[in-house]
């Protein structure tokens, strides 16, 4: 059922805990399930990700999502952050089974919503940030897996 990808993901998340004096974190829930992540970021004055982690109380899917998102971020510029999507995290993990591709949107969400507490901080805009929701199951209708 699952990819040796996220079976190593799953067993060895990497990234897991908490960064103290985060410059941005956040932190979403799944009304469907409950289920919840939060994200810290470090970014430096560049507007690099040097350090990102995560922590949830989520499934195995939301696990190695998680700590595969955390792993592509980090390293990046905000704007290359923003392309790293649900799908792209499933990509990387080569694929997850349909019933858990909503487990993936938790990183997402999530991610987004740390670089937009970033973004309140410091009193800048970051393109194409949208205001995280608190349920992310809001407007997934609309989204195309
Ligand atoms: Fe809730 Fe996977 S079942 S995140």
């Amino acid at each position: 059922m699952y990819s040796d990808k996220v079976m190593d993901h799953f067993e060895n998340p990497r990234n897991v805990g908490e960064i103290e004096n985060a410059s941005g974190t956040g932190t979403v829930g799944n009304a469907k399930c409950g289920d919840i992540m939060r994200i810290y970021l470090d970014i430096d004055d560049e507007g690099v990700i040097r350090d990102c982690k995560f922590k949830t109380f989520g499934c195995g899917a939301a696990v190695a999502t998680s700590s595969m998102a955390t792993e592509l971020v980090k390293g990046k510029s905000i704007q290359d952050a923003m392309k790293v999507t649900n799908k792209a995290v499933m990509e990387a993990l080569d694929g997850l089974p349909p019933v858990k591709v909503h487990c993936s949107l938790l990183a997402e969400e999530a991610i987004h919503a740390a670089l937009w507490d970033y973004a309140q901080k410091k009193g800048i805009k970051i393109e194409g940030l949208k205001p995280p929701k608190s349920d992310i199951h809001e407007g997934e209708e609309e989204e195309e897996y």
